[in-house]
């Protein structure tokens, strides 16, 4: 087997290659491409993409969407699963985010099941929720 190093002089910058051919021309095949899905806030008149596999309450936050209410904005748990205060109302698209976690069965016990903590909710496909309700 060949050993493929090689370094060119006449290009000072040129790093030399390392490896032998196999490893080389084996590597990995690039990842697929994340999907982009949409949030949509009824309530605001707004959508916006977001990538799959994102965690709901870092897209409406970077939506710019407020999530907490009063004291809550300096008073939560910054996405720990312990406060509870991230709750969303899921208008549609429920099947489309991650299952409850154990956080969410405990915290969410009074809520409706269409509540979910956005910290702890897992984006698979299009949604549809209120920030803030009642
Ligand atoms: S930010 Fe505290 S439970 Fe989600």
């Amino acid at each position: 087997m060949k050993n493929a190093e090689s370094s060119n002089a006449s290009e000072p910058n040129s790093a030399p290659v390392r490896g032998n051919e196999e490893e080389i021309f084996q590597a990995p095949a690039p990842a697929a491409a994340l999907q982009t899905f949409t949030i949509r806030y009824p309530d605001r008149n707004l959508e916006a993409p977001i990538e799959e596999g994102a965690v709901l309450r870092d897209a409406i936050r970077a939506h710019g969407v407020p999530l907490y209410t009063f004291i809550n904005n300096i008073r939560n748990c910054n996405g720990g699963g312990q406060c509870g205060t991230c709750f969303v109302e899921v208008l549609e698209g429920m099947e489309n985010l991650s299952p409850r976690t154990i956080a969410e069965q405990r915290l969410l016990k009074r809520r409706p099941e269409n509540c979910r903590l956005s910290c702890q909710a897992l984006i698979y496909g299009n949604v549809s929720i209120r920030t803030q309700p009642k």
